[in-house]
């Protein structure tokens, strides 16, 4: 169990209501850092294309952990934390790279694509005890699911299986099978607003904020929310055929052009603020960072299928920033409620959840595609994790 709880925060009684004070406190935000995201929770931070040759690296943050995911000469990808074990310098900043060695800047200590020292300047003259096999890179757990790599700084979290549930299966449906996907690139943004405004979105404000649904005529197909027992949300729909109706110069823009997957859209939101997707022609992993309480740093990678022929890679290319990236015709409007979602919390009270409320102390688990509901298992699970008491 929890230990008793360094930061004092009253918890509403009913089921639907989640304090403002979460949105905004420094001493919550910090608290999030150590139960959270340095805490018992996988955290996805690539796809294994994205790494597509030996010593190939990605950075990333775990929190505020810099890892640094690095394709071994074996094959092999694996999570290490992006400091030197010297004396902690961090050892790439670059967003991605390709090299054969990995050398740190301050001392030049060098380590294999596999983390192992491998050099030392000036090592005749350090302690007789020193054996370089000690200071290797510090690996990090992680795991592969459907080619995305997950990694947690905890050794208290549950193997990967029991901690994804059903929604491993729904990651593989959005990638289409294996996890055979290469890279097209990213969109990096940030957001002034809280991870949890951020990743609180739900398909009741799709069809009302979102003006292109409506000028499009894109009505929604059938649709259903399930929120698995590990509170990850899985989301999908079927996608109606929009109109021609003239509103776009390129109507070929939100055409479906793979016959290999059905037109539907498919949202996977892990717990705590990843989100994978499939929608139309669009493959994309949303990885966010949580900057502060006020900051959520998002980056939207974008992937096509591996065997995919040359017109419909560039299709997904334009489709995927055009229609689903920070500023695309579907998503342009998130940003702006995020925004106004976080300065609004700067009141005090509560936020509250109605839509697809059964009662008010019951979060249910299946759930309509326009209901908000399906995040009261995921606040739940927050407010366990976090020891907040009702009350
Ligand atoms: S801190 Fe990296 S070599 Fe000294
Ligand atoms: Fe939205």
């Amino acid at each position: 169990m929890m230990n008793e709880n360094p930061v004092a925060l009253a918890w509403p009684e009913k089921g639907n209501e989640v304090p403002k004070a979460v949105f905004q406190r420094e001493d919550i935000y910090r608290l999030e850092l150590e139960r959270i995201f340095h805490g018992a929770e996988w955290h996805p931070v690539a796809h294994v294309c994205e790494l597509a040759q030996p010593g190939d690296y990605k950075t990333m943050d775990v929190g505020e952990v810099p890892v640094l995911i690095v394709r071994g000469q074996d094959g092999e990808v694996r999570v290490f934390v992006n400091a030197c074990p010297h004396r902690g310098t961090q050892l790439k900043t670059e967003a991605r790279g390709r090299a054969k060695m990995i050398e740190c800047p301050y001392h030049r200590w060098t380590f294999n694509p596999q983390g192992k020292l491998m050099g030392a300047p000036g090592l005749q003259d350090f302690p007789a005890s020193f054996q370089k096999d000690d200071y290797g890179l510090r690996q990090v757990r992680s795991a592969i699911v459907h080619g995305l790599v997950f990694a947690t700084l905890s050794d208290e979290t549950p193997d990967i299986d029991t901690y994804l549930g059903v929604s491993a299966g729904t990651i593989g449906r959005v990638f289409g099978g294996e996890g055979e996907l290469c890279l097209l690139g990213y969109q990096k943004v940030k957001f002034n607003t809280n991870w949890k405004e951020y990743s609180d979105n739900e398909g009741y404000h799709a069809p009302l904020l979102h003006g292109a649904f409506r000028l499009l005529q894109w009505q929604g197909g059938k649709g259903e929310i399930l929120a698995t027992d590990r509170a990850h949300k899985v989301t999908s729909a079927q996608l109606n055929h929009a109109p021609d109706n003239g509103y776009l110069n390129d109507y070929s823009l939100i055409e479906k052009f793979d016959k290999n997957q059905p037109p539907e859209s498919i949202v996977v939101t892990l717990f705590p603020v990843t989100i994978v997707i499939r929608h139309l022609d669009t493959i994309s992993v949303r990885y966010a960072i949580p900057r502060s309480p006020h900051q959520t740093e998002v980056h939207y990678a974008y992937f096509a299928r591996a065997d995919d022929s040359e017109a419909l890679q560039r299709h997904r290319v334009r489709q995927a920033s055009n229609l689903l990236g920070p500023s695309g015709l579907i998503t342009l409007e998130d940003g702006a409620v995020f925004n106004r979602l976080h300065a609004g919390s700067r009141s005090p009270g509560e936020v509250e959840f109605q839509r697809g409320v059964t009662d008010d102390y019951h979060y249910p688990r299946q759930l309509q595609q326009n209901d908000e509901a399906g995040n009261l298992v995921r606040w739940e699970h927050y407010r366990q994790t976090m020891g907040f008491e009702r009350g």
